[in-house]
């Protein structure tokens, strides 16, 4: 039997309690979230053709037959100085190709909003044939664009899809006889969330919107750090006209068994505001990490010296006014420019990713000193390291706390018996200390960190389990996010992951469903639920949370039976009366090793029903491997 009294609220549960962390990782914002099917459309990465190729011609003999393909580099535009000349020597069919990332999805009868800006030598090419084809070379649909002036100039035009193709190419031929320079060749379904122009992937964004997040976390991870300085994420170089975002190589370009992604380039399409914007638009608070002058200290670890701090500190506070501050300011009008004179209402910024040593120390007092002064409303979020066995990051408390640092960000990635042995990891935290940001984690179960992409029901229901240990603990723990939220089915360095995606479709894994069931079920105020009063921590492999959402009205239920039995509980409830007619929202699933994929996304989904209380006494049936969600009306 438990007991719960309804009008005994613990603690208050944080708007902010169940977030989303985003990365670019995986092809979670190029190649993912921002919908450009283009990939290398500036000719920017370090290889500036890749992505690109000439079928039909020979490099190495400089084409001599039909026509050539040269990345060039001028030193006007010093933010996109690459762009392509192209020379065509005949009539036999010069042609160029961009395969996407990993191929472009495209659908029949959709549209397709192509872009790009060409400089016409002498107006020689007559006219440029942009089509989808397929690897037979099966023309699925065209445009064609006239290019009408010999200085740079923009062209636009709109391509119907004839066919559904997860990985087509695109292929741009030629007509006449001469040199044509191109450049930010951009491809767009004209289907985006909000419809906005260029803007996000709609499914994508659709399912993050469901999660009902409390804040979005961006832009990482460790992309915030760099593998050094140089290689850090700088916010302002990612505002502004698009095409003037300077291309880098992301942190996540690696060559390693079979997380290959030696194409992995950042375009800062979906940039700062962007990443505003979106928080904006899910009714999430923007959480905003930047770099506090230490590359990653698994890489190089480099550091900014001391005296040198300033420009990174400057970032912060130009940050905050181009989220808040008055359109008349320097950065507040630029964001008024890029369509949003409102300010976007930032309350949270964080210093440092995974952080650590007296070096962050030092570097984060000088961070904290200057926002606090400029604007002591903000919350400030601070890093943490390794801990000794090096396996999570939740170390170095101990200065920060000398330092009464607000709120701290740990990460764990562990195995499913660590997340069900700490599920009362925050029941004796100290309670005078700084709040818990479990910015990153995620149950790891055997093999997975090896590149296989499951998610199975045993990582999700274990998470389940832990999660009960955050509510419970929701006036330390301010903030949470599983990490890391998605991936492209065919280009993930790091997996399990919340969501996966190709060109096409994208779906919900388990660990997506209990984070979806939290979120969406969170309430407002932490109540006891007890069993000989003491929490349900693991006894019978059982644990509990119980919350009430003063504004709605309901209690709220969460029981997770991770045995292989089912399990008959009895809630006992006190203080106050509930409907006899009630919710239970059910996440169960027979076999731990299954999990939900492209082909099968609804196999570990939610259901619900219809749930009947008598009296003061909630008896359910908690089935083997479930996480169960009650919902009932309080009167
Ligand atoms: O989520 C993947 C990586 O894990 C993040 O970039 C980093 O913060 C952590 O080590």
């Amino acid at each position: 039997n438990l007991e719960v009294d309804l009008t005994k609220s613990i603690t208050k549960i944080q708007p902010t309690m169940y977030g989303i962390f985003f990365e670019d990782i995986n092809f979670a914002a190029d190649g993912g979230l921002y919908a450009e099917m283009v990939k290398n459309r500036t000719f920017g990465f370090d290889a500036p053709l890749m992505g690109w190729s000439q079928p039909n011609s020979n490099v190495h003999s400089l084409n001599k037959e039909s026509g050539m393909a040269t990345p060039m580099r001028t030193s006007e535009n010093t933010n996109n100085p690459d762009f392509c000349r192209i020379i065509i020597n005949n009539d036999k069919g010069y042609q160029i190709l961009n395969e996407g990332f990993r191929g472009m999805g495209i659908k029949k009868d959709a549209k397709y909003n192509l872009s790009l800006k060409a400089a016409n030598h002498n107006n020689a090419i007559k006219k440029i044939i942009v089509q989808f084809v397929d690897a037979d070379k099966k023309v699925l649909g065209e445009t064609v664009i006239v290019p009408s002036s010999t200085s740079w100039k923009d062209y636009s035009a709109q391509i119907i899809a004839t066919g559904t193709e997860a990985k087509a190419q695109l292929k741009i031929t030629f007509e006449g006889t001469g040199t044509i320079d191109l450049d930010m060749i951009s491809l767009f379904p004209q289907e985006t969330w909000n419809n906005r122009k260029n803007g996000l992937r709609k499914d994508i964004v659709q399912l993050l919107y469901d999660l009902k997040p409390g804040f979005i976390r961006f832009p990482g991870g460790c992309i915030v750090e760099g593998k050094t300085l140089e290689n850090r994420y700088q916010w302002k170089k990612t505002v502004g006209a698009v095409e003037n975002r300077e291309t880098m190589i992301n942190r996540w370009n690696v060559e390693f068994k079979n997380k290959q992604a030696p194409d992995y380039f950042q375009s800062f399409g979906l940039g700062f505001f962007e990443y505003f914007q979106l928080a904006e638009d899910v009714g999430a608070q923007p959480l905003p990490i930047l770099s506090c002058g230490i590359a990653c200290q698994y890489n190089s670890g480099e550091l900014v010296p001391m005296e040198e701090l300033d420009p990174y500190v400057q970032d912060a506070l130009d940050l905050i006014e181009f989220a808040n501050g008055a359109v008349t300011s320097k950065w507040g009008k630029l964001r008024a420019d890029m369509g949003h004179p409102k300010p976007f209402n930032l309350k949270f910024i964080g210093v440092g990713n995974e952080q650590w040593g007296p070096q962050y120390i030092e570097r984060y007092k000088v961070f904290a000193k200057a926002i606090k002064e400029k604007y002591p409303t903000m919350t400030i979020v601070s890093g943490s390291g390794p801990s000794p066995d090096g396996a999570m990051f939740d170390y170095g408390w101990d200065e920060l706390k000398k330092l009464n640092a607000e709120i701290v960000d740990e990460h764990y990635y562990k195995n499913p018996e660590w997340f069900k042995e700490n599920a009362a990891r925050y029941d004796k935290y100290d309670r005078k200390g700084p709040k818990i940001f479990a910015g990153e984690y995620a149950s790891h179960p055997k093999g997975v960190e090896d590149g296989l992409k499951e998610n199975n029901w045993l990582s999700a229901l274990t998470e389940s389990a832990f999660m009960t240990g955050l509510e419970r603990n929701a006036d330390v723990v301010h903030l949470t996010s599983y990490a890391p939220l998605m991936a492209h089915v065919d280009a993930f360095q790091w997996a399990p992951d919340m969501i996966w995606f190709d060109n096409l479709n994208s779906y919900g894994t388990a660990n997506y469903y209990v984070q979806k069931l939290y979120s969406n079920n969170k309430g407002t105020d932490v109540l006891s639920i007890t069993k000989d009063g003491k929490a349900l921590t693991g006894q019978n492999e059982l644990y509990a949370t119980a919350a009430k959402d003063v504004d709605k009205k309901e209690l709220i239920l969460k029981l997770v039976n991770t045995s292989d039995k089912a399990q008959d509980l009895e809630v006992n409830l006190s203080g106050q009366s509930v409907d006899s007619k009630g919710k239970m929202i059910l996440l169960t699933h027979e076999n731990l090793e299954d999990y939900n994929t492209l082909a099968e996304p609804t196999k570990i989904v939610p259901v619900e029903k219809e749930y009947k209380v008598s009296g003061k006494k909630a008896s359910v049936t908690l089935p083997a491997y479930s996480f169960v969600v009650l919902k009932l009306k309080m009167k």
